[in-house]
């Protein structure tokens, strides 16, 4: 039974208002959004470490810039999203330290390596399509400060994905034989855990129907999934390449792509830790935290001596 405020939060709910950080909200909701929005920015900074790994080995200096810009932007996503987060009190320290200890989770793709350049244009493709997919439905979230924050980060996904692919398709168009195998290799090891990305079926999520009701997660996960499938063959096709999936078929009359299943029992190894770059990616975040906490300090220290100064 609805107590009068949850009562008066829901009809606001199912009104599409807003909620706000001053608002009433059940502890609930507030504890499921701060679980969802700490994990979403944690992807944006584990995210650039695939990436990374390809800044210094860039073919020329225009690819190299354009990756340097697109991992830029993945910190500031990450950086918004935290600051979202903050409006639900939550202390980003402690969620950065759930992070460290594995407590808590963040998008199982960027647990597997980035092997080859073409690796940057599938990744930008498939990964960030898979994101762009999720996050444009998420600007209609029903918390305001998340809604706000996917607005703005969409504007600069798109870019990601559109520069992704054009490697990609200059690759298939101009490339060598090796750069094209390259390519085809490149999307046969992303392909499925792309689709890994929008979470488990939605009978074996536990956490959609209560998202869903509380319009905190506007399309479920397969939906989200069959849209991105929808979208991403065609562009396959262009590129003259395959996906690693013998039953992906269009189907006329259910109007999509039908597709073979997901291999769930990898899905679950990698959130439990046991995927290819799980402890490389969380040591490499704990070093960074660490190594940088003395310029943390110092900024500290600088920062009360001079309001000290102006104080006196
Ligand atoms: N990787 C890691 N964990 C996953 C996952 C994945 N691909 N898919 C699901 N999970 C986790 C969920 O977090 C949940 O665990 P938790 O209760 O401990 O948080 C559990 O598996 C069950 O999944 P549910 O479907 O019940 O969970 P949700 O309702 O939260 O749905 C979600 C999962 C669709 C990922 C949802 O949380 C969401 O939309 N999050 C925001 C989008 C996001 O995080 N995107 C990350 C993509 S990468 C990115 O954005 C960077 C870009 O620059 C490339």
């Amino acid at each position: 039974e609805m107590s009068p405020e949850e009562r008066a939060f829901q009809e606001k709910i199912d009104a599409d208002i807003k909620i706000e950080p001053k608002n009433w909200m059940p502890d609930a909701y507030r504890r499921t959004l701060i679980r969802q929005m700490s994990q979403h920015a944690h992807s944006e900074i584990v995210g650039m470490l695939p990436e990374k790994n390809w800044l210094t080995r860039a073919p020329n200096f225009k690819r190299k810039l354009q990756l340097l810009a697109k991992i830029q932007d993945e910190a500031g996503h990450g950086l918004y999203l935290y600051s979202a987060m903050e409006t639900l009190g939550a202390d980003r320290d402690e969620e950065v330290a759930k992070l460290h200890s594995g407590e808590v989770k963040y998008s199982s793709i960027f647990n597997y390596p980035t092997l080859s350049w073409a690796d940057m244009g599938t990744v930008g493709w498939l990964v960030d399509g898979a994101a762009i997919v999720n996050q444009v439905v998420l600007q209609r979230t029903s918390y305001g400060p998340y809604s706000r924050a996917m607005i703005r980060i969409c504007k600069e996904e798109s870019f990601h994905q559109r520069q992704g692919y054009q490697i990609l398709l200059h690759m298939m168009r101009e490339g060598t034989e090796e750069q094209k195998a390259m390519v085809q290799e490149s999307i046969n090891r992303f392909w499925w855990p792309s689709l890994m990305m929008f979470g488990p079926h939605d009978g074996d999520s536990p956490n959609s129907a209560q998202s869903m009701q509380w319009k905190i997660k506007r399309m479920s996960n397969d939906d989200l999934r069959q849209r991105f499938i929808d979208q991403t063959v065609p562009q396959l096709e262009l590129l003259g390449c395959t996906a690693p999936d013998p039953d992906l078929k269009w189907n006329p009359e259910r109007g999509h792509y039908d597709f073979g299943e997901i291999d769930w029992s990898e899905f679950y190894a990698v959130l439990k830790g046991n995927g290819p770059c799980n402890r490389d990616r969380l040591r490499t975040r704990r070093n960074a935290i660490e190594n940088g906490a003395w310029v943390r300090e110092a900024a500290r220290k600088h920062a009360e001596k001079h309001n000290k100064a102006d104080a006196a």
